[in-house]
């Protein structure tokens, strides 16, 4: 079985050992040599057989959307694509009104106004490429190797998704068969439990603490591994304001968990939607994707980026930047899945983005950080008054959760885990207040105390009134009201 995204009949270059999966032997087509060569050493092609998936293997290309590439070949008369003639579609132009960050010297936002016409606009109204709009492919490479030091042609690439569930849905089907072993943090982003568990992955846990994924506690578990079982195919995680934890993890823990990835020869799937929600004190720790780029070998890591905390969520635009035979893979299922991702919402946005330049990007984001860290304050507060002494949290630095466990036993032992889910679901719902129990973010169930409050969207001058309804509650399990 061959991989190739593109269509195009590419030579073989040789298969792998296979370590992870069912044993069938793999091939994958050799991948187009990379626009720059540079000294930094990517993992071939070959290395990625044992990792995709069967039902990857097995899908074929869309032999239409393949050939898109040769329309632009210089002096090609395309009797191609079934494309539509945009000259019969109504929308002719687009204006759309932006705030955009402050003007040097200046603390405001400036709105503008931005036209959308002519080739721009008829990009938007047409089918375009499986990967994305390539302006905007391009800004985003640009964004990446700025943001985290990695140089285009090292070793990978970016691709569009439909936000970033889209390529996390994608990147499992590409790396997962029945019965494969996949690592996650937990508590974990329920949103991608019902697709493990669907594609019937075994689930490992790895803990978390105040400082992120617990490398020891990944490291216990790869040394204590049965020796006839296949070792895990990646660990999941969300390495900064973690969903539910809020949590950040620290550079050594990362570092530390980059050695495993090496030792035990698994791929980091790391889901960042919040990296730019990050407002703790300390320094940024860099990211999995800025680390590896440090090592001697890159292509273990497959980084998530989306749009929807910064720019709108309706607009579903992600990125998974990493290995390309995996990126391949995935824009594979798009080809056949749902084509791509809006090519409206695509120039919409690369208009707005170029508009924002990189420097006005990365001051948007600072806005927008800055934002959820004075509504984490408030809310903190708020918890303090409301809570304190009938729950326990780490205050998040990134993102816009708070995590926290109810003490809702008030004797001094609390050696059985409680279970916040009854009290949350029912109790607190009755009294007029939402939160989501603990027990939705656990990989392979079981009982917590803790609760996700979101602090994102409750207007702050109800925020005191939400935990004090919380508190009621609390008060009246531990028998105090
Ligand atoms: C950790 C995590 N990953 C992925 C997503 C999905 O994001 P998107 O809107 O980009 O699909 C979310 C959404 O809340 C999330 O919290």
């Amino acid at each position: 079985m061959t991989i190739n995204a593109n269509g195009s009949a590419l030579p073989v270059n040789g298969s792998t050992k296979v370590s992870h999966s069912d044993g069938i032997p793999i091939e994958l087509v050799a991948t187009p040599a990379p626009e720059k060569q540079t000294n930094v050493k990517t993992l071939p092609p070959s290395f990625y057989a044992s990792f995709i998936s069967a039902e990857s293997r097995a899908r074929k290309p869309n032999s239409i959307r393949g050939l898109f590439p040769l329309e632009k070949v210089p002096g090609v008369i395309s009797l191609l694509a079934g494309k539509p003639n945009p000259e019969t579609f109504p929308i002719s132009s687009l204006q759309i009104t932006v705030r955009a960050p402050p003007e040097d010297g200046t603390s405001s936002q400036v709105e503008k106004t931005l036209d959308i016409s002519g080739s721009r606009m008829a990009a938007g109204l047409q089918y375009g490429s499986t990967t994305g709009y390539e302006p905007l492919v391009a800004w985003w490479e640009g964004l990446q190797t700025r943001t985290h030091g990695r140089t285009k042609g090292e070793g990978w690439q970016v691709s569009m998704g439909s936000g970033s569930q889209d390529f996390l849905y994608k990147s499992f089907h590409a790396l997962v068969n029945p019965g494969d072993y996949v690592l996650v943090e937990s508590p974990v982003y329920s949103g991608v439990l019902p697709i493990l568990e669907s594609l019937r992955a075994q689930i490992i846990p790895v803990d978390t603490d105040s400082s992120g994924i617990k490398s020891s506690s990944l490291k216990h578990i790869l040394e204590n591994w049965p020796a006839l079982r296949p070792f895990p195919k990646f660990l999941y995680t969300v390495p900064y304001g973690g969903n539910p934890t809020g949590l950040t993890t620290s550079t050594e823990r990362r570092r530390e968990v980059l050695a495993l990835a090496q030792k035990y020869n698994f791929l980091i799937l790391e889901d960042d939607p919040y990296y730019f929600l990050y407002y703790g004190k300390a320094l940024r720790p860099p990211s999995y994707f800025a680390l590896e780029g440090e090592l001697e070998e890159v292509g273990r890591v497959l980084r998530f980026d989306s749009l929807s905390k910064i720019l709108s969520a309706g607009i579903r635009i992600g990125f998974a930047s990493g290995p390309k035979p995996i990126l391949d893979a995935m824009d594979l299922h798009t080809a056949s899945a749902n084509l791509q991702v809006s090519s409206l919402t695509q120039v919409i946005t690369h208009t707005v983005l170029e508009s924002y330049g990189y420097e006005g990007f990365v001051k948007h984001t600072e806005m927008v950080s800055e934002f959820y860290r004075q509504r984490r304050d408030i809310f903190e507060e708020a918890m303090h008054r409301q809570l304190g002494g009938l729950a326990e949290w780490s205050t998040p630095e990134a993102g816009m959760f708070f995590w926290f466990k109810l003490l809702l036993n008030n004797t001094s032992s609390q050696t059985i885990e409680e279970d916040s889910e009854e009290l949350i679901q029912s109790k607190a719902f009755e009294n007029g207040v939402l939160a989501l129990p603990g027990t939705s973010f656990l990989p392979t169930g079981g009982k917590t105390a803790y609760v996700r409050a979101s602090f994102s969207l409750v207007d702050p001058n109800d925020i005191e009134e939400a935990l004090k309804r919380l508190r009621e509650v609390v008060l009246k399990a531990r028998g105090e009201a």
